[in-house]
C-alpha cells in the first residue's frame, strides 16, 4: 500500500511513464490539440521548453535573485498568478508547507489552540499545525468526493478551535459553501489547503479565495511547479499584509506585530519558472478537463469502479489527481493490490493513494511528544489519540485508486485503455481472483 510519504514517489514515476507515453505516442491530431506546452519536455515530469529557459536566464542576468534584491519576477509571477485566481492578494512563499505556516502564524495560531483539518490528505497539513504547536483534529471524509464531510464538522468544534483547514483534495473543491457556512456561525476562520488546486473553482468562484485566504504547493510533482514553491491568496488587506511580514523579517507592511516570523521568501528564479507554468497549467487544464470528464463517463460503465463525485457547485476542477473507488466484490473478490497488479501489466500506472492519516506513525508520534505532554498533559494527549477517529475515511484508504494528473494528459485513446483495461479486469476476475487464493496458500 502506497504510504502518503511514499506519494511522490508514485507521482513522479507515473510522470515519467505517462509523460513519456503522451510524447513517444502523439499522433499528428493529437498534437493540434497539445499545442505549445510539449514543445520539449524531459521524459519525465515537469514538462518545459524555451519559455522556462528565457525566464530563468532572465532572472540569472539581472542580477537579482530574491525579493531583498527586488528583481521584477516575483511581483510579476504574484500579480499573474492573483489575477487567474481572481484574488486581490498573492504572497509568494518558498513551499505549500510554508505557505500554510505563514497562514497559521498571521493568524497566531499557537499552542493551546485546536485546527480542524481534513483526514484524506498529504502529511503536510498535518505537520503545518504541530509546527506551529497546535493540536489536529481530523474530520472524517465523505466517501461519495473524498472531501472533508463538513456535517461532521460541527461537532468536532471545541471552545479551543481556532481554524477550520479544509484541503481541495485531488485538486477538487471540498464543500466550501457548507465549510464557511459553519466557520461563519461559530466565527471561526476558514484557511483552505488549496496545495493540489491551483484553477479548481466553486461556483465559478477559484479555491482559496472562499475561505479568508488558501494555500498552495508548486512543489515538483505538481500540476504547475518550480521544483518546490508556494502561494497564500486572500481578498483581506490585513490579512495579506499579515502574511507579508510574517514570512519575510522585516515585512514592513502596515499591521500589528506578530513577535513571530520566518524567511519562507521565494527566489526570483522560481518565481520566473512559475509565471511560465502558470501558462502552460492553463493550457494543460482543459485537456485535463476534456480527458477527466470522459474518463467519469465511460468508467461509470464499469461496475465496481466509481470515480470520485465533485461537491455541488463545482464548476470545475484542478485535476491534480483522478481519484475513483474500487469495490473489489464487483471484481470477484479481486483485491485491490491485484487489480493494481494487473492495470500495471496493461501499462497503466496508478496508485492506491494515502494511507489512513491518523493511523500513521508520525501522527500518533504527537500523542507522545515531549512539547506536547509538556503543553496539553497526558490526559489531553491521550484523550486527543482516542478521539481521532475517521472509519469512513479508513475504508475510502482500503478502496481507492488514482490516476495521476499526467495520465490526464494524454490521448483519448488513453483513456479509452483505461476503460478497457479495468472491463478485461473485470471479466477475467474470477480467475485472477483464484489464482490470488492459491498464490496465497488460502
Ligand atoms: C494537500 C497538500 N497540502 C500541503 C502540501 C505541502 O506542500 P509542499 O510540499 O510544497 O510543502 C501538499 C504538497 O504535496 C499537499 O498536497
Amino acid at each position: 500500500m502506497t504510504s502518503p510519504l511514499h506519494r511522490r514517489r508514485f507521482i513522479s514515476a507515473a510522470a515519467t511513464t505517462g509523460a513519456a507515453a503522451f510524447l513517444t505516442r502523439t499522433t499528428a491530431a493529437e498534437k493540434s490539440v497539445a499545442k505549445t506546452p510539449m514543445a520539449k519536455a524531459s521524459a519525465e515530469w515537469p514538462l518545459w521548453d524555451a519559455s522556462e529557459e528565457t525566464a530563468l536566464l532572465d532572472a540569472l542576468h539581472s542580477g537579482k535573485w530574491g525579493r531583498t534584491s527586488r528583481g521584477r519576477h516575483l511581483l510579476a509571477f504574484e500579480t499573474a498568478f492573483a489575477r487567474q485566481m481572481r484574488a486581490k492578494h498573492c504572497i509568494a512563499v518558498s513551499s505549500g508547507t510554508t505557505a500554510l505556516l505563514t497562514a497559521l502564524g498571521a493568524l497566531g495560531i499557537g499552542p493551546g489552540d485546536e485546527v480542524i483539518l481534513s483526514t484524506y490528505t498529504f502529511v503536510a497539513t498535518f505537520n503545518a499545525i504541530t509546527n506551529s504547536y497546535a493540536l489536529p483534529r481530523f474530520v472524517d471524509s465523505d466517501a461519495a468526493t473524498f472531501q472533508i464531510d463538513p456535517t461532521k464538522i460541527a461537532a468536532a468544534i471545541t471552545p479551543q478551535t481556532r481554524l477550520l483547514l479544509p484541503v481541495h483534495i485531488g485538486g477538487s473543491p471540498a464543500d466550501m459553501t457548507a465549510i464557511n457556512a459553519v466557520g461563519k456561525a461559530r466565527s471561526i476562520p476558514v484557511i483552505e489547503d488549496a496545495c493540489q488546486a491551483p484553477l479548481a473553482e466553486l461556483d465559478g468562484q477559484p479555491v482559496g479565495t472562499i475561505g479568508l485566504g488558501g494555500c498552495f504547493s508548486f512543489q515538483a510533482s505538481k500540476n504547475m511547479t518550480a521544483g518546490e514553491g508556494g502561494a497564500v491568496l486572500t481578498n483581506d488587506e490585513a490579512f495579506a499584509n499579515l502574511c507579508f511580514n510574517f514570512h519575510t523579517p522585516g515585512g514592513g507592511k502596515p499591521g500589528p506585530s506578530l513577535g513571530r516570523g520566518a524567511n519562507y521568501r521565494l527566489t526570483e528564479f522560481q518565481a520566473a519558472l512559475l509565471t511560465t507554468q502558470l501558462v502552460r497549467l492553463i493550457e494543460h487544464a482543459k485537456r485535463r478537463d476534456a480527458n477527466a470528464a470522459y474518463l467519469t463517463e465511460m468508467l461509470r460503465k464499469v461496475p465496481g469502479i466509481t470515480p470520485a463525485r465533485l461537491v455541488p457547485g463545482c464548476t470545475r476542477s484542478g485535476w491534480h489527481l483522478y481519484m475513483l473507488r474500487y469495490d473489489s466484490q464487483q471484481f470477484a473478490g479481486l483485491s485491490r493490490a491485484r487489480f493494481l497488479e494487473e492495470l500495471s501489466k496493461a501499462g497503466i500506472s496508478a496508485s492506491s493513494g494515502y494511507t489512513s492519516l491518523n493511523r500513521m506513525r508520525h501522527v500518533q508520534a504527537l500523542a507522545t511528544n515531549p512539547h506536547y505532554l509538556r503543553l496539553y498533559g497526558k490526559e489531553t494527549m491521550t484523550r486527543w489519540a482516542d478521539v481521532n477517529q475517521c472509519p469512513v475515511n479508513d475504508k475510502l484508504c482500503e478502496e481507492a485508486v488514482w490516476f495521476s494528473q499526467t495520465k490526464l494528459l494524454g490521448t483519448r485513446a488513453e483513456m479509452e485503455r483505461v476503460v478497457e483495461a479495468a472491463a478485461s479486469i473485470q471479466k477475467r476476475a474470477g480467475d485472477l481472483q483464484r489464482n490470488e487464493k492459491t498464490a496465497r496458500g488460502a
